[in-house]
């Protein structure tokens, strides 16, 4: 099939890419000229694992093509996704500016049938809004479908091509036909394509990603909790997930959820809830505990260090706000090193992907390491922020040769605590109790 796709951010390149990748013909729109100019030439511009292999691949058979023309997309898919930026305006709602911009273009230039599909997160009732706007220009048909994606930085493509549902939202026989015979290819295995109400199709992934946010934070709660009467929130895990109704995932606590979605997303449902009068408290204080929780450990190390912060050397681990991207968009490392620095310390960073877009926000604030072992060289502490697989499985021998004491603060429970303790190190986590060397 012919598609076009409107933005090369994170959603749209994966889009674009899997869709080319199952035989489709791709145009991929950008108004970024440089961008569009180097992607021409094969340079994948995020960092997305097995995103680079497909991207090359790809362009070599002539199936994925950029461009900057609104108008070259629109000619050539007959299917066109929107996955335009919907950054968090100042109130916490969704900006819808660049979807309804791009919108108002299309039926500027539309000239036969399209589906236009709602691929970025919007708030319920922005289909409708879509739909004026190209109306508002033009004459000839067309379907909008809201079409929300479900993809994890890091597992992209893989979300991509073996999906766990598609959602599809409209009322046009015509645009679902289409839009179906689109996601075939990629629900072999017998996952459902969900076909829905344009409305609730866009509450669902809000729905979604709310949900999950709540339950990360409610197991922050537990593990706060478990910290004041001396359980231990890893048992605690254990024993809620084995019941099928709750389940294994997305119950480990740690300094907070960050990202480019669940921030924004979880703030928007509540603010558009609120737009239509109905207060989501829970909502509210997911946003406040998640805040508070990403400086969690932030108490614990001052109270080591009596409150003596100055001058003190930190050698922190993961800048990523999660493994597997150089995403730092609400990363919990920044706002410890923000706390770090206020309190006068020195901190040394190193992460696997994510250091330049670090340095390109803080510059020379603070330092960056080679490698792992390098940051910890003649440090106070050790704070780890990201789970990256890497320092899952360090050399303690190598740590305590190089920390001044063996001293570990770790945001992400990487470590058993008697294999820390046996190691003789002093360690601090979440929701689990402190080993004293
Ligand atoms: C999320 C959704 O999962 C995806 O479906 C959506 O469309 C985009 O947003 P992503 O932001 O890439 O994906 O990350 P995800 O893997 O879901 O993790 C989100 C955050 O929750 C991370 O900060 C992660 O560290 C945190 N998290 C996750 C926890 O703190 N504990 C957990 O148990 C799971």
């Amino acid at each position: 099939m012919k598609i076009a796709v409107i933005g090369t951010g994170y959603v749209g390149l994966v889009t674009g890419t899997c869709l080319a990748e199952t035989g489709n013909e791709v145009i991929c729109v950008d108004i970024d000229e440089s961008k569009v100019r180097k992607m021409q030439n094969g340079e994948v511009p995020i960092y997305e694992p097995h995103l680079d292999v497909l991207f090359e691949r790809n362009i070599k058979a002539g199936r994925l093509k950029f461009t900057t023309s609104l108008k070259d997309g629109l000619d050539h898919g007959e299917i066109v996704f929107l996955a335009l930026p919907t950054p968090e305006d100042e109130d916490g709602s969704a900006d819808l500016k660049y979807v309804l911009g791009v919108a108002d273009d299309i039926g500027k230039i539309i000239t036969d049938y399209k589906v236009i599909v709602d691929k970025s997160t919007v708030p319920v009732g922005t289909a409708e809004k879509v739909e004026a706007a190209i109306s508002k220009n033009t004459d000839i048909e067309f379907d909008v479908v809201s079409n929300p994606e479900f993809l994890r930085e890091g597992f992209a493509v893989d979300d991509f091509l073996k999906p766990e549902r598609i959602v599809i939202g409209s009322s046009s026989e015509r645009a679902i036909d289409l839009m179906e015979k689109l996601y075939k290819p990629y629900v072999r295995s017998g996952n459902p394509i969900i076909v829905m109400d344009e409305k609730s199709a866009e509450l669902t992934k809000y729905a979604a990603n709310s949900f999950l946010a709540t339950k990360i934070t409610f197991m922050n709660e537990i593990a706060n909790f478990c910290e004041k009467v001396g359980a231990d929130v890893d048992m605690v895990r254990r024993g809620m997930g084995t019941d099928s109704r709750i389940g294994k995932r997305f119950l480990f606590p740690g300094i907070g959820y960050g990202g480019s979605c669940f921030p924004k997303d979880v703030k928007a449902l509540y603010k558009s809830a609120k737009d239509s009068d109905y207060d989501f408290a829970i909502l509210d204080a997911v946003v406040n505990v998640n805040q508070s929780q990403k400086t969690a450990l932030f108490p614990k190390i001052e109270d080591h260090f009596d409150g003596n912060l100055k001058g003190k050397k930190i050698a922190l681990w993961g800048l990523a706000f999660k493994p597997e991207t150089d995403d730092i968009r609400e990363a919990p490392s920044l706002y410890m090193i923000d706390e770090l620095l206020n309190f006068g310390a020195k901190v040394t960073a190193f992460d696997p992907e994510a250091m330049d877009n670090v340095k390109r926000l803080l510059g020379d604030k603070i330092s960056f390491a080679e490698n792992m072992y390098e940051a910890t060289e003649s440090a106070d502490a050790l704070l780890i922020c990201t789970e990256w697989s890497i320092f899952r499985t360090p050399s303690f021998k190598k740590l305590k040769d190089n920390l001044k004491d063996p001293l570990i603060f770790d945001g992400r429970n990487l470590y058993d605590l008697d294999d820390v303790s046996k190691e003789g190190f002093t360690y601090y986590s979440i929701g689990r109790k402190d080993i004293k060397a």
